[in-house]
Order: C-alpha cells, then structure tokens, then sequence
C-alpha cells in the first residue's frame, strides 16, 4: 500500500485519542494529502473538524462493498485534509465485521479503494472495540498511543503491544504523553521515567491546557488558532516522530 496508514488506539477512554488524530492529521496535511478516519461512533473527531456526520447507506454498506468509499469522504476547511465520518451507523461496527469475510481486514479493503488519493491515512479507533482496533492495527504502519501518566497507563502501554505483536502488521508503536499536569508530582516522575524506560513512548510531552479544551468550542485543531502554544508545538513534534517512523511519499497535492 502507498498510503501510509497510522492507527491513534488505546485500550483506555479519555485519554486523548481524538484530540491527537485531529491534531496530527492537520500537522500532516502541511505536506501530504491526509484522510482521517473517524472510527468511533460518537463521530468527535467529524465534529472537531466541523464535518457533517453522515455516511450514505451506513457503514454497513461500506463495509459490504456495496457503497464506494469516494462517495462518503467529505473535505474540511483545510487544504488537503478529508474526513471519513463517523456516525452513529458505526455503533455496530465490531457486528458489521464480523459477518464480513476476512473481518479484520475490512478497513484495510476499504483502503485501497482510495490508494492514489492519500499519502496518509489516520485512524481515530474508539477505545477496546476488539475488531475495530484489530482492523485498525491490521493496516497500520503505526499505532499512536497517547499515555495519560498514571500506574495503569504503562499497562494499557503493554496491552497495546501485546495487541500489535499478535496482529500481522507488527507495527511500531509510538506511544506519549497526553495530558500532563506537571504540577502534579506523579506526573512529574512519569514524564521523567517513563520515556527513557521504555523505547516505544518518545518524549514529545503534551500538557493539560486549556488551549485543548478549547478545541470543543472552536471546533478546529489547536494550531490553526493557537499555533505558538505548547501543545500545539508538542503535537507538531509528536508529527515530526511519526513521520519519521512510518515515511510517507508526497506525490501530487490537490490545491
Ligand atoms: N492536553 C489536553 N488538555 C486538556 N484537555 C484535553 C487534552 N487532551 C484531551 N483533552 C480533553 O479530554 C477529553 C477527552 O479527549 P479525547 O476525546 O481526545 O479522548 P479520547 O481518548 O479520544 O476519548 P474516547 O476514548 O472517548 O474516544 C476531551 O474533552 C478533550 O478536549
Ligand atoms: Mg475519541
């Protein structure tokens, strides 16, 4: 597959998913054309970027083949990034793969309907899902891992591993920090020992602020309005990581 396919998953809630898909598909579009993939029925990576939540004749049909996926992909105001939505259709996603033949190669067919069109494809997975996180790490070149520091984050760090090192794509994991509160002192020590323990989660740090939050209201990705905030710079640099892991190929942009 030309485009590269990078899975944003954890087995956890709340912990930053959506906000990094919606901020590194937008880091991403800079220099290549971006499809994002919004997996999770609650469709707020579709609302963070102010996209229509709606696939015609449901997910169902998509995943049957009896729709093209062209026909359900809408653009944002962003040059060269498209959205995939979610809806509420994909509440029986895991049911809908079942049925189908190969389940856990569904989204990487769908994928290659669209081949040419996409350097980068990001996966916005809602959390555990096992046959829509089976799918997403099946096609992936990366699985994104944001970590909010706590005991448990290392063992949702390794359950992840676990869950790549079982699939076939053996795809590299990056993990980081999300959500950081450095005046807390458990924090503190997580952003101190946790990336050098451990080879998989870089250093790329992004604090709690309330610039994210404000992503809700503004319903755009943090460095379209604030471009010089920590967060949006960590996000930049956390881009910058995956980049380098999965190395996409620019071909022709659409603008
Ligand atoms: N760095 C941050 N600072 C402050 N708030 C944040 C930060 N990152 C995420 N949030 C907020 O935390 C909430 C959960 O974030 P998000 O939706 O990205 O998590 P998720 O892992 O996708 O959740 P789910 O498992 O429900 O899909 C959102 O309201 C989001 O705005
Ligand atoms: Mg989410």
């Amino acid at each position: 597959m030309a485009q590269k396919v990078i899975a944003v998953y954890s087995t956890k809630g709340g912990v930053g998913k959506t906000t990094a898909a919606v901020n590194l598909a937008w880091e991403a579009a800079k220099e290549f054309r971006v499809l994002l993939w919004d997996l999770d029925p609650q469709g707020a990576a579709t609302f963070l970027l102010q996209v229509k939540p709606k696939v015609k004749g449901g997910v169902a049909a998509l995943v049957a083949g009896d729709s093209k996926v062209a026909g359900a992909i809408r653009s944002t105001g962003y040059d060269n990034l498209d959205v995939l939505p979610g809806d509420a259709s994909y509440r029986d996603l895991d049911l809908v793969f079942d049925h189908a033949k190969k389940s856990e190669q569904r989204v990487s067919k769908i994928l290659e309907q669209v081949e040419g069109d996409y350097d980068v494809v990001i996966l916005d997975c809602p959390p555990g899902a096992a046959l829509v996180a089976e799918n997403a790490v099946f096609s992936a070149h990366a699985v994104v891992v944001p970590l909010v520091p706590s005991p448990l984050s290392m063992r949702s760090l390794e359950q992840v591993e676990g869950f790549v090192a079982a699939s076939v794509s053996k795809a590299p994991v990056v993990g980081f920090l999300s959500m950081v509160d450095r005046r807390k002192t458990l924090h503190r020590a997580t952003v101190e020992q946790l990336p050098g323990a451990h080879s998989s989660v870089t250093d790329v740090v992004v604090p709690a602020t309330v610039q994210i939050e404000r992503m809700g209201a503004e319903r755009a990705p943090v460095g379209s309005y604030a471009p010089s905030a920590e967060a949006a710079r960590a996000y930049g640099e956390l881009w910058m990581r995956v980049k380098a892991t999965v190395k996409p190929k620019a071909r022709s942009r659409k603008h």
